[in-house]
């Protein structure tokens, strides 16, 4: 035990190394910080990419903090190709630095930091209905520059150029944040100066093509009774095929080489954006489309010969010409039945409201919710089910209830004359 005992000597040695390290020690940190205030701000307000990558300090901490975050980055491909976290919540032009734990970051996300990366795909997005058109339906022309609005009008006269929705504004401002708005987001316009939101189909941090290709992806939005997508698909034969053979699909096929072999049945991304076997990806989900079947009284599109050879190019990469044509001639067959019966039920409203017996005002009176219910609902359903595959919703939620409508519609009409 003789080593543990301390002789003066040691003691004093001890204090000098001791001295020595904080000496050398103060000096390096000082040389460090004088240093440091010489680099650009570039690099000292930015921390190189390496600091910053998911081993890096914002998913150190981050682990602790909102784990699924970092769970949900790693299963993306940005994780896989090396892009950080920083990367894409730097703040670009136009947005809000926020001082975070050492680092900038922006304290909001838009479709402008993807675009940084993804010019592409925000430029398709950027003319397509789920941007300034999707908006618009709900706030009207008021909530666009200049810019904004002349673009949206160029590719849809009339979508973006148009007044606020009365329904929205009667149901009060409470009822939109929630409602309306949490599906028309898509094309909402960003303090930044940009369009809408990526991450609706694609997800904040996982960013995948699988899961945009998944039809519930889009039946976030596209569902219910005024646009019953996603119940068509489900009942469609194409949506029962997905159903059972899903897990023998490769949805995360890259789209640039997208074929029948990774998906033999078709999601609604396929008919509407997939670049399948040598087509081009769109971002415009409007490109394919040839009718306006959202319309009370369906119109031709003005691309309609375009966007009809587009969808029908896609159909025959797994069905033969025979069977798409006389498919689409079905369809059409339903457009343009539906059209006469609402244009029959809406004259008797138009006559109505000449005669005076009724206000100029919309949604004050019950036989206006029987109109709008009529094309809204029924009308729609039945021509969206006979574009895409769902016969019931042709029959019952559709033909039937234009039927029931009718009748209904008419006594209160009658109603409404005995009564004045
Ligand atoms: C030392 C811990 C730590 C580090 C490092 C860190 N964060 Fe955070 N971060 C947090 C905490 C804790 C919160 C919760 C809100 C708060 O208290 O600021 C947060 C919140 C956030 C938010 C939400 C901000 C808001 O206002 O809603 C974002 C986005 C974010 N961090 C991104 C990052 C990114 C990107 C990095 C790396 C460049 C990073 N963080 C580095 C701890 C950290
Ligand atoms: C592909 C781009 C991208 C990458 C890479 C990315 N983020 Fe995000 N992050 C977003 C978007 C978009 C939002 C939503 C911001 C908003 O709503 O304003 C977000 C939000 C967040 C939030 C707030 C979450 C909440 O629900 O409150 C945190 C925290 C965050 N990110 C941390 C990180 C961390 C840590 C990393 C790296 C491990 C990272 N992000 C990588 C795009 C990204
Ligand atoms: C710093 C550049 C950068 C930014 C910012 C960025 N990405 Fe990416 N993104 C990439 C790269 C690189 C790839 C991989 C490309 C490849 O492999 O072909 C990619 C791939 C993707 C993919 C394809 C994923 C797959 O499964 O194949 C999607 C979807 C995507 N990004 C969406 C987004 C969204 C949404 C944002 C914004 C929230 C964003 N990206 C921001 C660089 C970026
Ligand atoms: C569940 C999501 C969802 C909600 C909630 C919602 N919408 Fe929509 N809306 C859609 C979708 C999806 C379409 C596209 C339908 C189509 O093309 O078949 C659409 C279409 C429209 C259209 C027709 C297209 C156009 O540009 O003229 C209008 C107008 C509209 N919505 C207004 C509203 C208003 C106003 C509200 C609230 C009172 C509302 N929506 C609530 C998803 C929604
Ligand atoms: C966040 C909600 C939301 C999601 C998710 C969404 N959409 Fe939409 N979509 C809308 C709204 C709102 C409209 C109506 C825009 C308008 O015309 O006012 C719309 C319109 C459309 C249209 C009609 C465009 C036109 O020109 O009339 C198609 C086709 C479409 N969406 C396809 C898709 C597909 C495919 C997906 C999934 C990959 C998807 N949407 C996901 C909200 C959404
Ligand atoms: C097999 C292909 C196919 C699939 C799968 C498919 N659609 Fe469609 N969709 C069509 C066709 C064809 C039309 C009518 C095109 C036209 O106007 O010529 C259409 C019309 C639409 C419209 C109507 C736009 C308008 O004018 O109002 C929307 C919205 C839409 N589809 C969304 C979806 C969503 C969401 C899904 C999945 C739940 C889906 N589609 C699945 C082929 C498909
Ligand atoms: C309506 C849903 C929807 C929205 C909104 C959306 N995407 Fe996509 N995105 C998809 C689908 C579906 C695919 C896969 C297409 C396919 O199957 O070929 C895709 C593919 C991609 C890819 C891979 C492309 C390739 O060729 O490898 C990138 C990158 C991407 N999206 C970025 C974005 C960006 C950036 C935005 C916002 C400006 C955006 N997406 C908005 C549905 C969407
Ligand atoms: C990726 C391949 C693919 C695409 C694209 C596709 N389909 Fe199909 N479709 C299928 C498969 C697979 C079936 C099931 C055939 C069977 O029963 O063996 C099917 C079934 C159908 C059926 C039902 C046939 C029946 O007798 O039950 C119709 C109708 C149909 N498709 C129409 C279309 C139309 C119209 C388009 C384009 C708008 C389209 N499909 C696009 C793969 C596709």
């Amino acid at each position: 035990m003789a080593h543990a005992v301390q002789t003066p000597l040691r003691g004093t040695l001890q204090f000098r190394n001791v001295f020595i390290a904080v000496f050398i020690g103060t000096a390096l940190v000082l040389a460090a910080l004088i240093l440091n205030s010489m680099r650009p701000a570039v690099d000292t307000a930015h921390p190189a990419a390496e600091g910053v990558k998911a081993t890096g300090k914002c998913a150190e901490c981050h682990l602790k903090e909102t784990s699924a975050v970092v769970h949900q980055y790693e299963t993306s491909k940005h994780a896989a190709k090396g892009i950080t976290c920083l990367e894409c919540h730097n703040p670009v032009e136009g947005q809000e630095s926020l001082d975070h734990r050492g680092f900038t970051i922006t304290s909001t996300l838009t479709s402008k930091n993807c675009a940084q990366c993804h010019t592409t795909e925000y430029e398709q997005f950027n003319r397509s209905r789920h941007a300034a058109p999707a908006w618009a339906a709900v706030k009207g022309a008021g909530a666009f520059t200049p810019e904004q609005l002349a673009h949206g009008e160029k590719y849809h006269p009339g979508a973006v150029d148009r007044p606020a929705n009365k329904l929205a504004q009667l149901e009060g401002a409470a009822a939109s944040p929630a409602g309306c708005e949490g599906c028309h987001d898509v094309g909402r316009p960003n303090a930044d100066g940009s369009l809408g939101t990526c991450t609706d189909c694609h997800s904040r941090h996982a960013a995948s093509v699988a899961l945009a290709r998944n039809p519930q992806t889009c039946g976030q939005c596209h569902m219910g009774p005024d646009h019953s997508q996603i119940e068509i698909y489900n009942e469609s034969k194409h949506g029962a095929l997905f159903a059972a053979q899903k897990q023998h699909m490769d949805l995360n096929a890259s789209p640039k080489t997208l074929t029948t072999e990774h998906m033999s049945v078709p999601t609604c991304a396929t008919c509407h954006m997939s670049g399948l076997e040598g087509m081009k990806v769109s971002h415009d989900v409007t490109s394919r489309l040839s009718w306006t079947l959202f319309a009370a009284v369906s119109e031709k599109r003005s691309n309609y010969a375009g966007g009809q050879d587009e969808m029908k190019e896609l159909c025959l990469k797994c069905h033969t010409q025979p069977k798409v044509e006389a498919f689409y001639k079905q369809a059409e067959d339903v457009v343009l039945a539906t059209n006469d019966k609402v244009s029959e039920v809406r004259e008797i409203i138009a006559d109505l409201r000449k005669d005076g017996l009724l206000t100029p005002e919309p949604f004050d009176e019950s036989i206006e919710f029987m109109d709008f219910d009529m094309w809204h609902y029924f009308g729609r359903t039945a021509k969206h089910g006979a574009f895409m595959g769902g016969a019931d919703f042709v029959q019952w939620h559709g033909n039937y209830e234009l039927l029931l409508m009718k009748v209904e519609i008419e006594e209160e009409a009658a109603a409404i004359r005995r009564g004045h």
